[in-house]
Order: C-alpha cells, then structure tokens, then sequence
C-alpha cells in the first residue's frame, strides 16, 4: 500500500494530495480563477507566482490534515508535462526537492495521465479494456485503456478543446471565466432544442468524414453569428436575448457530438465500458446524456466523481501510484 504526496500546478489551480492505495487521505485546490477572471483567461505569469505563494501552505496542509509524515511516504509525485511551462516548473521543482531532501523517489507525472486516472477515485471499474472520453480545457480525446500506461489514443479534437469552446462562448455571451459553469447555470432553464447548431464534422482526404474526431470552432463561429443576429433583432425593439436559449443549445449540441461520437467508437472496438474525465466531464447535462446512451446500448459507463473531474492533485497521486 504505497502512500504518496502529489503536487499539480500545471494551469490556473495550486493543489497538493496525498494519497493511499487509490484511496484519498487529503485533498486541497487553491483556484486563482478570480484573479484571471478578469484578463477572460489565464496569464501564465501570474499563475506560476500564485504557484509559488500557494503550494507551500497547501503541503503543510495536507501533511497535516492525512497524518502522515515525511518518513511514512514512499515517493513524491509531480505533473511535470504538459501546462504552463512557468506554472509546471513550480510543482516540479517542489516535488523533486522534497523528495530529495527526504530521500525519496520523484515520480513526474503526465497530466492526461492523472486525468486518466481520475476515474480510479470513484466506484470500481469492470475488468477488461475500456474506453475513455477526456474533455477538459486544453485536450479532448478518447482513449483506449488495456491497463495501467497501455493507453492508444484512437481519436481527438483537430481545433479546440470542449472545455476551450465553452469558455470562448462564455466570452461571447459575456458570463465571464470559466465558461464551463457559467453556461450551465445560464442553459438551466433554457431550451435546448431551440437553436439548431452545427456538429463540426472532420472530412478525411480520401472523402467522407472521419468518424470520431471531433472539431469545435465551426460551432463556436456558428454561436457567434447567432449571438449577433439575435443581439441586432434584440436593438430593434424584437424579443429579449435569450441567453438560457442559447446557452442550453450549445450545451445540448456539444453533449450530443462527444456522446455519440464516444459510443459509436466503444461499440466499433469492442468496448463494453465507457469512462468519462476531465473538466467538462462535471457538466451535469454531459453526465445525464452520457447515462441515458449508455443505458440504452447496454454499455457500462464511468464517471470521474465530481470533485476530481476539475485538476486536483488526487488524481496526479493515483497515476504515479500505479507506476
Ligand atoms: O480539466 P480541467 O480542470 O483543466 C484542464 O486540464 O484543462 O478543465 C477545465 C475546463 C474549462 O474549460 C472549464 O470551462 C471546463 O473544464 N468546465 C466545465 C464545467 N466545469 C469545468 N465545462 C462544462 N461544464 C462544467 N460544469
Ligand atoms: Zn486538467
């Protein structure tokens, strides 16, 4: 049963765990959200200083809040790739000191592969091969997993990531950062079948469409043009804008596209069990949708529990726990 401190610092949020045998003993998130919400994204300087202010507290806290000692651990885990160059320097180069100072083995972890991980932290998983939807702010991709570190990426976003799309829709329609929470709390009464939008199809070379990438910023120029025509009729004395209208369709439209894209790939490989990680994957409208499929074609189906779909320094413990 190994025990392990984990450190993550790769984007906006300060975290730090530690961990045992997939269980958590100790789990803290210090978000600078607010202070990037007004620049509408993150600017990595200031990330890698609040890094550098946070993470010591942060340790202190979770060393103490576990009650485990430095002795006890077995390594010390970082993510060291990819993020904010500035920003992963800091949770690497404290992890690798730690563990040097108390003579322990430094795991430097890849944060798709704590995002993968995530999954661990909740019910228990069937055996066998499965596959997995990673949709957060920089990456969406579906993954096949055979075992720990047998991963084969079989499809991918050619633009932007989901969680991308939502914060630069959340910009349009003005809700600020990040995007994702924002526009489901905006889509919670509207109608999501109001606006039909586009499904942002990849066309392979050869003719015809690649059957489960997945491309966003067609979807996101689709939102804008719609914003401004319905903004224009709003000046002209027309109908209110009808942000929760808007807001549900989009959320609807990018739920549909991961959802059937994820299972149609899981039923062509073979797959009986379909896992869902990353930001995006705390989308509650996403979790039902995902659900209800799932059901329907007899697949099983995971979900990273709720506090560890955003980053958090958890998952990064359990990825080089398996290691
Ligand atoms: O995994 P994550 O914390 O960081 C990255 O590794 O990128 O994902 C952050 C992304 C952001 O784009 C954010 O808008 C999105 O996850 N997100 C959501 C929700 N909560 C966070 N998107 C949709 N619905 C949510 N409830
Ligand atoms: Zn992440």
């Amino acid at each position: 049963m190994p025990t392990l401190l984990a450190l993550e610092t790769s984007c906006d949020e300060s975290a730090a765990a530690v961990v045992r045998d997939q269980r958590v003993l100790a789990s803290v998130v210090a978000t600078q959200m607010e202070e990037h919400a007004r620049f509408g994204g993150v600017v990595p300087e200031i990330a890698s200083r609040r890094h550098v202010e946070a993470l010591p507290a942060l340790i202190e806290q979770v060393m103490a809040q576990s009650g485990v000692s430095y002795g006890e651990l077995d390594a010390i885990a970082a993510t060291a790739a990819p993020g904010l160059v500035g920003a992963l320097l800091v949770g690497s180069l404290t992890g690798r000191s730690l563990a040097r100072l108390h003579n322990k083995p430094f795991v430097a972890v890849h944060h798709l592969e704590g995002h993968l991980c995530s999954v661990h932290l909740g019910d228990p998983l069937p055996p066998g091969p499965y596959l997995v939807l990673l949709v957060s702010g920089g990456h969406t991709e579906m993954i096949r997993v055979d075992g720990p570190g047998r991963y084969q990426r079989l499809a991918r976003s050619r633009d932007d990531a989901a969680g991308e799309a939502f914060d630069k829709v959340a910009r349009l329609l003005e809700l600020g950062y990040p995007g994702g929470p924002a526009i489901q709390a905006a889509a919670a009464a509207g109608d999501p079948s109001r606006f039909a939008l586009p499904k942002g199809r990849v066309s392979r070379p050869e003719g015809g469409f690649h059957p489960y990438d997945f491309s966003f910023s067609g979807l996101k120029t689709a939102v804008l043009r719609l914003v401004t025509q319905l903004r224009e009729q709003e000046q002209a004395g027309g109908e209110p804008f009808p942000l929760a209208d808007v807001a549900a369709s989009f959320e609807q439209v990018v739920a549909d596209v991961l959802v059937e894209r994820t299972t149609r790939c899981a039923l062509d490989q073979g797959l009986t069990t379909l896992v869902m990680v990353g930001g995006v994957a705390a989308n509650r409208r996403l979790r039902e949708r995902l659900q209800q499929r799932c059901s329907q074609l007899g697949l099983e189906w995971r979900v990273a529990p709720l506090a560890y779909c955003t980053d958090n320094a958890a998952m990064i413990g359990v990825a080089a726990e398996q290691r």
